[in-house]
């Protein structure tokens, strides 16, 4: 077993995903009895300890609706600040000392990219560095040679193993049960092949804009934000063979394999669309061609999945706040009752939130005299109530050491080379109207076999 962290320093303490995110996180941890070391906030802000307290306090009751005193006293003990500008060696100074001895401090850096090399050179000069692990927050870079130059800084001060890069993705309980239930059950493994998958969807549906976002959304767009990363992630775990040997540990390079196998994306592989009004929005430019909607068809070329197709959408402004996928099964060879099916009948889906779903799409026969059927689902639900956050998972697990649900280096390059080929404005970006399935008139031409379902809310 891995050596636990005795510190974690988080880095951009007062910025907006530590308010939103981390803070509700950490006192959920502390509240499991997982969360038992110092917490050094750092970042630029001339605050006391008690302001970022009560900013702490205020991201919980945000989150969690109510605190508990006694649990969020537990935390605040826990918590220090360190006040600096990362380009200041004194502020790395000021960390080494607030570590006060502590041999594998879990450094994490919730802040942006253009720091990453600065504050990484800063924790090396101060020897912060030294026996630490480092934890980074997406975007891995915006291409492929970004990415390499990223994945360059981090390993001037830290050797692979000890880089965890989160995609809060994969610290989903539903994209966990994902993982368990093609891997726990016997039967889906004959079907689960070319030979009766017709087709593969993944919809990510949000139903409201970027949220105050603008600036950041402008610079990246669906596809750097949710498709290159969570979404692909996804497709990996619906395509991937089961390790051979020690599961757990086999995990990276069977998910790896596929990433290899799937094929750099083709411009008429891919529509781009931008909701009507996203222009005026704060911080996003007046010309802005960036897109807010993106469809993409994918094919992995293994011996499994040759031919089948893999379609991705995702998209702000939708009808619904929803992510689902859908495999769908050839229909069967004859059509026994004479009811002309549109080949919808049998299907798996997996509703990945807003709850947890799994459902098998089948047909039964109606009662009555008639050999006439309907469709049915059969459904497992979880309505889990204490579910554990993402972020609360991941953060335990790089404490932990463990970096199963991390995405290693050739992980965080190949899924770039696969979407490099479409950036940049290769592709028009076509408006659609708030509160629609995306720009319906350039989706013509990218439609799963018998057609796109669309969750409903
Ligand atoms: C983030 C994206 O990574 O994931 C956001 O930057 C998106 O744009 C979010 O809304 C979705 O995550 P979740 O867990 O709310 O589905």
């Amino acid at each position: 077993a891995q050596a636990k962290s005795d510190a974690l320093v988080l880095f951009g303490a007062t910025g907006d995903l530590a308010h939103k995110k981390t803070f509700p996180s950490l006192y959920s941890m502390v509240r499991r009895g997982m969360l038992d070391v110092p917490v050094i906030g750092v970042a630029f802000e001339d605050w006391t300890i008690d302001q970022l307290i009560a900013r702490a306090r205020d991201g919980i009751v945000n989150d969690k609706g109510s605190v508990d005193e006694a649990t969020f006293a537990k935390l605040a003990k826990l918590l220090r600040y360190v006040s600096g500008d990362y380009r200041d060696p004194a502020t790395f100074q000021r960390l080494k000392e607030a570590l006060d001895g502590a041999a594998r401090p879990l450094h994490y850096l919730a802040i942006p990219p253009n720091m990453f090399e600065t504050v990484v050179q800063g924790l090396q000069q101060s020897s912060c560095a030294t026996g630490a692990r480092l934890m980074v927050e997406k975007p891995f870079g915006r291409d492929l040679p970004s990415a390499q130059w990223l994945n360059r800084i981090l390993h001037l001060a830290f050797d692979e193993s000890s880089i965890f890069r989160i995609d809060h993705y994969l610290g989903k309980e539903a994209v966990q049960n994902l993982l368990y239930f093609r891997f726990a059950n016997s039967y889906l493994e004959p079907i689960w092949n070319r030979n009766y998958v017709e087709s593969v969807q993944v919809t990510m549906a949000e139903d409201f804009g970027v949220q105050g976002r603008g600036h950041f959304y402008d610079d990246v767009g669906a596809i750097r934000d949710v498709i290159e990363n969570h979404l692909m992630n996804v497709l990996v775990i619906l395509a991937m063979e089961a390790p051979a040997g020690d599961f757990e540990a086999g995990l990276i390079d069977e998910k790896v394999k596929v990433f290899k196998a799937i094929r750099p994306l083709d411009p008429a592989d891919v529509v781009r669309g931008q909701f009507e009004g996203y222009r005026d929005e704060p911080g996003v430019a007046k010309d802005s061609q960036v897109e807010t909607f993106a469809a993409v068809r994918l094919f992995v070329d293994s011996w499994r999945w040759e031919g089948v197709p893999f379609f991705i959408r995702a998209g702000k402004n939708l009808p619904a706040h929803v992510t689902e996928v859908v495999v769908r099964f050839h229909r069967p060879p004859l059509d026994a009752f004479g009811e002309q099916q549109d080949g919808q009948c049998n299907y798996v889906r997996f509703r990945l939130s807003p709850e947890v779903v799994i459902a098998i799409g089948s047909r039964k026969k109606a009662p009555g005299e008639e050999m006439k059927g309907q469709q049915i689902e059969l459904i497992a639900r979880d309505d889990v109530k204490d579910e554990m956050e993402p972020y609360e998972r991941l953060i335990g697990d790089a404490l932990d050491g463990d970096d199963s649900l991390f995405t290693r280096q050739d992980a965080s390059e190949i899924a770039w080379r696969i979407v490099d080929p479409i950036l940049g404005n290769k592709v028009p970006v076509h408006p659609y109207k708030p509160g629609t399935w995306g720009p319906t008139q350039a989706l013509k031409h990218l439609v799963p076999p018998n057609g796109w379902v669309d969750p409903k809310p």
